[in-house]
């Protein structure tokens, strides 16, 4: 039996759990994820050095919750797997300080995951499938379609080449007004909408490269906001729809360029899957669009269950685990410094 203490702050949630695997069966024992959105709403976005002074404020207490939950103590772990970036830097300082001070006292490893890694893992634990397989991974800092060859065996095939799709609905909600965190203020608003009272442009839309762009989409709304100002509720409500729409049309067109690229490479799989993740992986509308593609292309969609499609510690303790049963975890990793960038 391997148990595995997990914790992740890179960037605005002090989260810890605790997984435990025994023979085939994997349980979360624990999944303790402490948002501080109410801590940045005021700013319309994270700050980080809020974000950095919270998580110190946190984590301990988080992490004793997480122990608590599970019925264990530190002298049950196997392993504390931390992520070691991408991510703001004064969180992962404060992730990785405490997980190496564990592992230092404990005697166990310190297993440093990578962020996307824990987000292209997680559908193993919550759906057991075999590598290869596709992920899309849509959030307020990553937008990207990575081909998940193996454990610790990833290629990027797509990216977008300016913002992230999270972050082009936090920045249309801002523009209007509306609450932060933006994706749900956007979806909801978009519910009584007109989709089709703006034409905002559906970027790269029909393009051979595989890539995603919304920068654009966020400076036609901004103009269009500015032309019709003061906006009555009405107004709101079509530009969110309208921009709902213009995202989910761009998505899936540059989404099934990747899924014809599988499909060529891997002309023996009959159906192949594609995991959707991250906190965009909410949004309904698009939800919809992808599994109609996905339906359309002979591909299985798995969206792991909300909780662990957005940020959490469960995926980074489930990832640790994986790492360490293929064999890969770096020696001397109490040395390791954290990688905003990596
Ligand atoms: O994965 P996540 O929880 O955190 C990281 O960014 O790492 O994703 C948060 C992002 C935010 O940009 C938020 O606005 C977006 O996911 N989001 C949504 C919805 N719920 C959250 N975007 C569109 N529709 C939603 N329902
Ligand atoms: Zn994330």
């Amino acid at each position: 039996m391997t148990r595995i203490l997990g914790i992740e702050t890179s960037c605005d949630e002090t989260a810890a759990a605790v997984i435990e695997k025994s023979g085939e069966k994997t349980e979360i024992l624990s999944n303790v994820v402490l948002s501080q959105i109410a801590d940045h709403a005021a700013f319309g976005g994270v700050v980080p050095e809020i974000a950095a002074r919270a998580h110190v404020e946190a984590l301990d207490g988080v992490i004793k919750a997480a122990l608590d939950e599970a019925g264990l103590s530190l002298q049950d772990i196997d392993g504390i797997a931390a992520t070691g970036g991408p991510g703001l830097i004064g969180g992962l300082i404060v992730g990785l300080t405490t997980a190496k001070a564990i592992a230092a006292a404990s005697g166990k490893p310190l297993i440093p995951v990578n962020h996307l890694e824990g987000h292209a893992l997680t559908a193993r634990l919550t759906d057991g499938i075999d590598f290869p397989y596709l992920l899309l991974l849509v959030s307020g800092g990553h937008t990207q379609i990575v081909y998940v060859e193996g454990v610790g065996r990833y290629q990027r095939w797509a990216s977008t080449i300016d913002d992230a799709l999270g972050e082009a609905f936090d920045k249309t909600a801002k523009l209007l007004g509306l609450p932060y965190p933006g994706g749900p203020s956007v979806e909801k608003a978009a519910a009584g909408g007109d989709a089709k009272r703006f034409a905002f442009p559906r970027p790269l839309k029909g393009e051979a490269r595989p890539d995603f762009s919304f920068s654009g989409l966020k400076t036609a709304v901004r103009r269009e906001a500015t032309v019709l100002a003061p906006l009555i509720e009405k107004d709101i409500a079509d530009i969110c729809a309208s921009f709902q729409q213009a995202v989910t049309e761009t998505l899936t067109d540059r989404v099934a360029r990747s899924l014809a690229r599988f499909r060529e490479t891997h002309p023996g799989l009959n159906t192949p899957t594609l995991v959707v993740a991250g906190g965009v992986a909410a949004n309904q509308a698009i939800r919809a669009a992808l599994d109609t593609l996905c339906g359309n292309a002979g591909f299985r969609l798995i969206a792991p269950p909300l909780r662990l499609c957005g940020d959490n510690a469960a995926m980074i303790a489930w990832a640790g685990l994986e790492r360490l049963e293929a064999g890969l975890e770096e020696e001397d990793t109490l040395g390791f410094a954290p990688r905003p960038r990596w």
